[in-house]
């Protein structure tokens, strides 16, 4: 029996997100008022991990944080949603991460500090840890800077310690779509980029053709997010296409992506079939887009299956 259902790695950090009013910020000392402003734990694979942990999974999350009080609330929030922090350690020689997002019109602008978001090194993943779980979610690959060179060694690892492993890259803010990344795929069960990533990495120009040279390359499964136009499945088993209804207005989008992939993972971890685990990933990534910051929208396991039959 494995302490864990699901373990990652942590890009530990607070987003600060103001919105509204004169929310572009001009140079000369100009002091401007904005409307709002909330403070809230970031961070791509944390936002996953408290979806994970909502949905009734049991999860372990490796990383750090500052000695500083925006630590104390990601470890706060972590372990307010069910996520089992015992991975986490506090480093004095660090700042806690922080992004700064100004957000107007549908659109948001972030200046980011890593600090501890991207401070795990190869040497902190090791066999107890990735033993500890029968599946390893490996997120936000472009901003674990120090995951990155021995990311092939890592997960190779884990498959040969005998976990399923999944692989959401978010956006490469170098724009390279490279580094170990192509040595990655081959090890990985569950690939779940959205549209644009795909034909990034895949370096081809439409969705299908994305995911034939992604299958070809080796990856079991590829789950394609799509905004507010749904998701796609390609798996051995065919191809799945889920549209869905617009999210609740008033929504900032952040998270719907890591919540989609905890959706699809706790449906695929408990055996469901693809085209049913596909519907749960929708339904908590549009539950999630529809609401301010990561957390707030994400539904339990009981609300994303029985409550939203019931309304289906
Ligand atoms: N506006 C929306 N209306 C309805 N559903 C949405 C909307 N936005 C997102 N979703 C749902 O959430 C899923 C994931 O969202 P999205 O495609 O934005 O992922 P992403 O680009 O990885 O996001 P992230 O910014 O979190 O990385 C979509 O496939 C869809 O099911
Ligand atoms: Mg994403």
């Amino acid at each position: 029996m494995k302490t864990y259902d699901i373990v990652t790695f942590g890009d530990l950090c607070v987003d600060l997100i103001m919105t509204g009013g004169d929310i572009v910020p001009r140079f000369g000392q100009v002091e401007q008022l904005v409307d709002s402003y909330s403070l809230e734990m970031g961070g791509s694979c944390s936002i996953f991990a408290c979806q994970a942990a909502k949905l009734g999974l049991r999860v372990g999350i490796l990383g750090c944080v500052g000695d500083d009080n925006f630590g104390e609330l990601v470890i706060r929030r972590l372990e307010e949603c069910g996520v089992d922090t015992g991975y986490v350690r506090v480093d004095p020689t660090l700042k806690t991460g922080l992004g700064l997002a100004l957000c107007k019109d549908g659109d948001r602008a972030i200046l980011t500090y890593p600090g501890t978001l991207s401070a795990l090194t190869p040497a902190d993943v090791t066999d107890e840890f990735l033993a500890s779980a029968r599946h390893l979610h490996y997120g936000s690959f472009f901003l674990h800077t120090g995951l990155k060179p021995q990311a092939p060694e890592i997960v190779q690892r884990a498959r040969d310690l005998g976990l399923s492993v999944s692989l959401d890259t978010n956006w490469d803010p170098d724009e390279a779509w490279n580094s170990t990344l192509q040595a990655v795929l081959p090890r990985v069960n569950v690939f779940l980029p959205n549209e644009q990533e795909a034909r990034f990495i895949s370096r081809r120009d439409s969705l299908s053709a994305a995911a034939v040279r992604l299958r070809e390359q080796g990856v079991g499964l590829v789950a394609v997010k799509r905004g507010a136009a749904g998701a796609e499945v390609f798996a051995p088993e065919g191809h799945y296409v889920r549209n869905i209804a617009p999210a609740d207005p008033g929504g900032d989008g952040i998270g719907a992506g890591d919540s989609f992939d905890a959706g699809f993972l706790a449906a695929w971890l408990r055996d469901m079939d693809v085209a049913r685990s596909l519907e749960i990933a929708c339904r908590c990534g549009r539950s999630v887009a529809g609401r301010i910051g990561g957390l707030e929208g994400q539904p339990t396991w009981d609300e994303v299956t029985q409550k939203f039959d019931r309304q289906v």
